[in-house]
């Protein structure tokens, strides 16, 4: 689960052989940071019929081949930002556990782990994830509600915004304050949704399962209005019928 050895076949722009490691060498979103706000880089897994979901959760969506994208993502990533909601129905812990990978970012000069950055408008979140509990990293949350947070094991900096959670001042924070250049958004799809009609997403890395899941659920984004946004496709690999589509913001 998640090497970065995980071989692709790569069907755009030149058809060949990649690994998962190769690909996102050649993705260094910190270079390309705005002088103001980190490089802001979106990471979802879709069904064919655009589902987020199977039973409330994103798991079985994608192969260990989507967990190996996800974790080189993560590589190259000063922060990773989760909305509540994914908390809630994900749980979540350390962001890379494998001591190797952690060295790895090291020598490039990077923290062993991202900085977490939760942002829930109530504070509604479970002290009881191990996000918390392990002690290891390091949380900011973003949030409009004054309540204390309890005692965690691992450090949480809270940072309000009493009139509702501005995410384009949140980024500037993060990258004056803490030094993010390179921030990954996994989720949720309101989150998301907020981030792209702010104007602040880059990239956005799209994994296309080749399965259906039926029924009702949210898809890429929740609650994003009308209105026709440009892309264009970087690249597209595949492994076993999943696809795996980078797209820039235009
Ligand atoms: N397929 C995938 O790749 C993928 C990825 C991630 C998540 N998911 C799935 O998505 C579902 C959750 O969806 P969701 O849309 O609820 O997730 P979400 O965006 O992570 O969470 C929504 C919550 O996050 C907070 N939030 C989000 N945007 C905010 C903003 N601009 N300002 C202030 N607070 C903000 C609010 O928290 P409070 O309610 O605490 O105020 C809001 O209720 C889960 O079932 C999860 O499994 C799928």
């Amino acid at each position: 689960m998640g090497t970065l050895e995980t071989p692709l076949r790569r069907l755009l722009p030149e058809p060949g052989a990649v690994t998962v490691g190769e690909l996102v060498a050649g993705f260094d979103p910190a270079a390309a940071a705005p002088a103001d706000r980190p490089r802001v880089y979106t990471n979802f897994a879709l069904t064919v019929d655009g589902r987020a979901t199977i039973d409330g959760r994103s798991g079985a969506i994608g192969s260990d081949a989507d967990t190996a994208m996800l974790v080189g993502l993560r590589m190259r990533a000063d922060a990773v930002m989760i909305g509540a909601g994914t908390l809630r129905a994900e749980g979540y812990g350390a962001l890379i556990r494998d001591p190797a990978k952690r060295a790895q970012r090291e020598r490039q000069g990077l923290d062993p782990e991202p900085l977490t950055v939760l942002v829930s408008e109530r504070l509604a979140v479970p002290w009881t994830a191990p996000l918390f509990t392990e002690g290891t990293g390091r949380v900011v949350i973003f949030t409009a509600a004054g309540d204390e947070p309890p005692a965690t094991a691992t450090p949480v900096e809270i940072v309000r915004h009493p009139g509702g959670v501005d995410l384009d001042a949140a980024l500037r924070t993060l990258r004056a304050g803490h030094g993010v250049r390179a921030l990954l958004c996994e989720g949720g799809p309101t989150l998301h949704g907020a981030l792209l009609a702010a104007g602040l997403v880059d990239d956005l890395f799209v994994t296309r399962a080749p399965r259906v899941a039926g029924g009702p659920g949210p898809g890429l984004f929740s609650g994003l209005e009308a209105g026709v946004r440009e892309l264009d496709l970087v690249w597209l690999c595949e492994s076993r019928g999943e696809l795996f589509a980078r797209y820039s913001v235009r």
